[in-house]
């Protein structure tokens, strides 16, 4: 019997290792987490991530080879391999502050591993970090592990998306394992190998030295961002020139080179990790003196920050240029569809700039909490403060209720319920304030119906 711990009961860490579990019962997965109420949310009925599919895999095997617990260090003590999957926040403040991540919490976690460990472990980093973190963390174990204990790293970075966690899980497109070029890393790389093995396809466990491994993930993310600041610039001649963003991006994926996936312009993407892993990668090449590769990079989060304010702008412009205690109704908040996470969401930035211009924003999101919505609004480095939010926000309890009276309506997220199939639109157009505008910055609503009935449509990458 294989015993598996993993530090971090997160959004890589929960689901990344329940899967582990639905598909090996002969291994004992223990997912462990300094913060109780998490565990507790992961013991209950309500768990504390909402992912497609997830609730099935955690209540099937909860229990019998999958447990959740406070007590870290026995799970560390009874572990073989070890899952390191606690967060790296960008720093906020000292060296490198707003760019490098802040590895305090690896440290931590790594230090610990080392303190309490009674036999050899295999630890392995999954979550997201700068090149050459392995080697920091197998720093800390050597020099600090009990006499005759070994400690293997592998880089095993997750790429799961958030809303298809699960999915993603079960049929990756691959699995990325790093090791120490040494017979022992070796043979490190090949125990993880096998417990990927056993449900994923040989040729797509890939090993590779550890560095690359480390690498991959940010250039993987940094890349995709690109895709998406590359197709937002395009929106915006789009909308100057007459160009249709979707038709251009259908044209140049059509290319087999370029492909298809990932070219929906959009009001900006958020998450934890574009952001996130760019302004790394952009660290650490101002780290290595490289200034223009920097600059390459930065230039992609430059793009998706130009992107949300551009926007608004044209929001507050089309508002016959004042949105001064007019109402408007916010739909989406979290980053992406199918989610209840806000980190980075654009929902964010346009919130704040509208209620920089004085307007009222009611908002509606199906899986985010009023109390999540404010929390993120007054954080600081948002641009609103406690006073502005209770002045000019509500949270509504439906799509109905957020547009009643409104002037305008703002799509930030593209949940399937704001489709025109699923919300009645004729009904909405009747509650609202006249004209009715609607500003689609997800290019999910049929324009021309919508005119139909009477609103004024604006969408992302396309001019009237
Ligand atoms: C991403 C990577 O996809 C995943 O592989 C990695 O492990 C973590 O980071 P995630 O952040 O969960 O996953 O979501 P993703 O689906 O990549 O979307 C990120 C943002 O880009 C969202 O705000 C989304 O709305 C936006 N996006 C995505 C677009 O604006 N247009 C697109 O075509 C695709
Ligand atoms: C290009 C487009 O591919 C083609 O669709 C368009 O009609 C004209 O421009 P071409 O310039 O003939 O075609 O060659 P291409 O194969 O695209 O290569 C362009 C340059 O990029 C070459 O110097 C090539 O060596 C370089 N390249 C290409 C790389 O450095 N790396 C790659 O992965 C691909
Ligand atoms: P991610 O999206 O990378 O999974 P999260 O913030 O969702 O990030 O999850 C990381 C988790 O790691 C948090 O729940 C945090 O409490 C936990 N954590 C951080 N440091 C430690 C530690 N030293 N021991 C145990 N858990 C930790």
């Amino acid at each position: 019997m294989v015993n598996i711990c993993c530090i971090g009961a997160g959004y890589v860490g929960g689901p990344s290792c329940a899967v582990i579990a639905y598909q090996c019962h002969d291994i004992n997965v223990t997912i462990v987490d300094l913060n109780q109420a998490r565990i507790d949310a992961w013991n209950s009925d309500n768990l504390p991530i909402y992912e497609p599919g997830l609730d099935e895999i955690v209540f099937a095997r909860r229990g019998k080879n999958l447990f959740f617990t406070t007590n870290v260090d026995q799970a560390i003590i009874d572990a073989d391999l070890i899952f390191v999957s606690v967060n790296t926040p960008t720093k906020k403040s000292g060296m490198g502050a707003g760019m490098a991540a802040d590895l305090a919490y690896i440290e931590t976690a790594t230090r610990r591993i080392a303190q309490v460990s009674t036999s050899s472990k295999i630890v392995i980093e999954k979550s997201t970090v700068p090149c050459r973190t392995a080697q920091s963390m197998r720093t800390i174990l050597e020099a600090n592990s009990n006499k005759g204990i070994r400690f293997d790293i592998l880089s095993n970075p997750e790429f799961l998306a958030e809303g298809t966690a699960v999915a993603d899980l079960t049929n990756p497109d691959r699995v990325l394992i790093g090791c120490l070029q040494t017979p022992e890393g070796f043979a490190a790389q090949q125990k993880l190998v096998d417990v990927y093995s056993r449900w994923i396809p040989k040729e797509r466990v890939i090993t590779m030295n550890l560095w690359s491994s480390e690498l991959s993930k940010l250039a993987a993310n940094a890349l995709l961002a690109q895709r998406i600041s590359s197709i937002n610039a395009l929106s915006a001649i789009c909308e100057a020139t007459g160009a249709d963003v979707d038709e251009v991006a259908y044209a140049c994926g059509t290319d087999s080179r370029i492909g298809p996936k990932f070219l929906k312009a959009s009001v900006g993407f958020g998450g934890s990790c574009f952001q996130k892993d760019i302004l790394n990668l952009v660290y650490l090449s101002e780290q290595l003196f490289l200034p223009e590769v920097a600059a390459y990079w930065k230039s992609v989060v430059t793009m998706n920050e130009y992107q949300k304010m551009r926007f608004t702008h044209r929001i507050v412009r089309t508002l016959f240029n004042t949105v001064t205690n007019k109402k408007i109704a916010l739909l989406g908040f979290a980053f992406k569809k199918d989610t209840g996470d806000t980190r980075e969401s654009a929902a964010i930035t346009l919130s704040s700039y509208l209620i920089q211009e004085h307007a009222n924003i009611a908002i509606y999101d199906p899986k985010v909490s009023a109390k999540q919505i404010k929390m993120d609004l007054t954080e600081p480095g948002v641009g609103t403060n406690e006073a502005d939010v209770n002045k000019h926000v509500t949270v509504c309890g439906s799509v109905y209720e957020a547009c009643a009276d409104a002037a305008a309506i703002v799509i930030c997220t593209e949940w399937d319920e704001f489709k025109m199939g699923q919300t009645d639109y004729q009904k909405i157009f009747e509650s609202m304030q006249k004209p009715a505008f609607i500003f689609d910055g997800r290019l999910i609503l049929d324009a021309p119906k919508l005119r139909e009935i009477g609103f004024r449509v604006e969408t992302i990458g396309k001019s009237i």
